[in-house]
């Protein structure tokens, strides 16, 4: 099949060039030049791993074809699927306008056949129906149009994306669940025959349940994230160990033990604009979603927590240098959008501490953000308030003391023996419960993690 992916991120790109793997002919749209250039080279713009080589086999074939034309792209396309970013607007809701320029240029290079247009991108219940009005507009105008054709010559639907960033190679090759929504059994035939060599159930559904399944289904996530971190900090106030609580719920099939880890809470370009956005829509429904809002409150207060944990043994922290092992939203990635770490950096920065910070591949990407989060004064001074270093032993030499905010594994397998005698107080804050406290109080670490004792 013809397949254009509109929007090559880590979405877009990972979906374009798997749907490549399984033998399709896939034209992956970004916008700038020099990333398709890129992506042509089989290089792929961000860190996720897998990918290079998956995308650099799909070039090699002539099966994956990134391109910043739609023109190229669109015209002999029989499935359209939109990738594009959804960003929060301040109000919370999902900023759709990336989504609706996509459709409009779509419909600007239509060529001719029936075309299916699925949002893979996350999007509010009824944006579906949008975009079918949106590429109606532009067909309908169209001189060769006159006779009505345009409503029937395509049909629009949901197949909203799972994949996790760091494993998105693995999640999209391996699917635990294929969501198709639409309202039209021509449109599902197709659908169902571009995913038919993937694994999973299929969940075949309409298209405004498909939307909702992936709200619902980020929001259930980051309800469990929060859930234990509450149950941590109750854990540190009443002596309990969190992790053994975790292990003895998660056993219990109905509760599961994923996504009961403990920590600063959940970041990324996913759970916060999403538990933000379904509240908003539910809102917009006259319907307070009282449980979402206690889920995103706990989260943002999570990382102040941990805050006020360093705070209180360090205090005061100006004049203090704090290594901090982790900058990423989570392991794996290079993503730094709404990453725990980077909130936690900037308020030590704020407060007059020198941050020294190693990640395995986050650094750059941090920098910048942590910039543009700076009054002018510090950011004019960034080199020397958030020094970024190429080891996890620059970070440690001569610190106060140690965070680790993004849970690394390799983070685990540090000579941590040697890191002691580098630093100037020996003190590990974990706030991803990664290191095993036993083991770092017996090197002779101060060692303080959430709702461990
Ligand atoms: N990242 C994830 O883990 C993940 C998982 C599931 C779903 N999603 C959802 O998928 C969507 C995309 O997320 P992402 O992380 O891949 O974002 P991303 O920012 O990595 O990628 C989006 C890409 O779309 C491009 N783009 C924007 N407008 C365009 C246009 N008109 N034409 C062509 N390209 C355009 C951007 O330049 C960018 O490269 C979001 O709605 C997100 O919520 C993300």
């Amino acid at each position: 099949m013809r397949i254009a992916i509109i929007g090559a991120g880590y979405v877009g790109l990972t979906s374009a060039a798997v749907y490549a793997k399984l033998g399709h002919t896939v034209f992956a749209v970004r916008k700038d030049a020099e990333k398709v250039e890129m992506l042509k080279r089989g290089e792929v713009p961000f860190y996720e791993p897998g990918l290079p080589e998956l995308v650099k086999d799909g070039v090699q074939s002539g099966r994956l074809i990134p391109t910043t034309s739609y023109a190229e792209a669109v015209p002999n396309a029989e499935v359209i699927f939109i990738c594009v970013g959804t960003p929060p607007l301040s109000s919370g809701e999902a900023d759709l306008s990336q989504v609706f320029a996509a459709a409009r240029e779509v419909a600007e290079n239509w060529g001719e056949g029936y075309k299916v247009i699925a949002d893979k991108s996350t999007v509010p219940v009824g944006t579906a129906q949008k975009v079918r009005k949106v590429i109606e507009e532009v067909l309908v105008a169209r001189p060769q149009n006159r006779s009505g054709l345009a409503t029937s010559q395509f049909d629009v639907a949901s197949c909203p994306e799972f994949l996790r960033e760091g494993s998105a190679v693995h999640d999209t090759l391996n699917p635990d669940r294929v969501v198709i929504g639409t309202d039209s059994e021509r449109a599902r035939a197709v659908l169902s025959k571009v995913h038919e060599d993937l694994p999973g159930e299929r969940v075949i559904t309409d298209i405004r349940t498909a939307e909702m399944i992936k709200y619902a289904s980020n929001a259930f996530l980051a309800t469990k994230i929060s859930f234990i971190n509450e149950i941590a900090n109750v854990c540190d106030e009443v002596g309990a160990n969190v992790d053994e609580v975790a292990r003895g719920m998660g056993l219990d099939p109905r509760i599961g033990s994923a996504f009961l880890k403990a920590g600063i809470g959940y970041g990324g370009a996913c759970f916060p604009k999403d538990t933000k956005a379904l509240h908003s829509i539910a809102f917009l429904h006259d319907y307070d979603f009282k449980l979402l809002k206690a889920v995103i409150e706990v989260n943002k207060a999570q990382r102040r927590h941990f805050l006020r944990k360093v705070r209180q043994m360090l205090a005061p922290l100006a004049g203090k240098k704090i290594g901090i092992l982790g900058l990423a939203f989570k392991n794996n990635t290079d993503d730094v959008r709404e990453s725990a770490a980077l909130d936690i950096a900037s308020w030590l920065i704020k407060e007059g501490a020198q941050v020294v910070a190693y990640d395995p591949q986050a650094a750059e990407n941090a920098k910048a953000v942590i910039k543009a989060e700076l009054s002018p004064n510090q950011s004019s001074a960034l080199d020397s308030v958030f020094i970024t270093c190429p080891t996890a032993e620059e970070a440690a030499r001569d610190a106060d003391a140690l965070l680790v905010l993004t849970e690394w594994k390799e983070f685990c397998d540090l000579p941590w023996s040697d890191l002691r005698s580098m630093m100037n107080q020996a003190i590990v804050f974990d706030g991803r419960n990664l290191l095993d406290s036993k083991k770092m109080r017996e090197l002779g670490f101060t060692y303080v993690s959430v709702g461990r004792p």
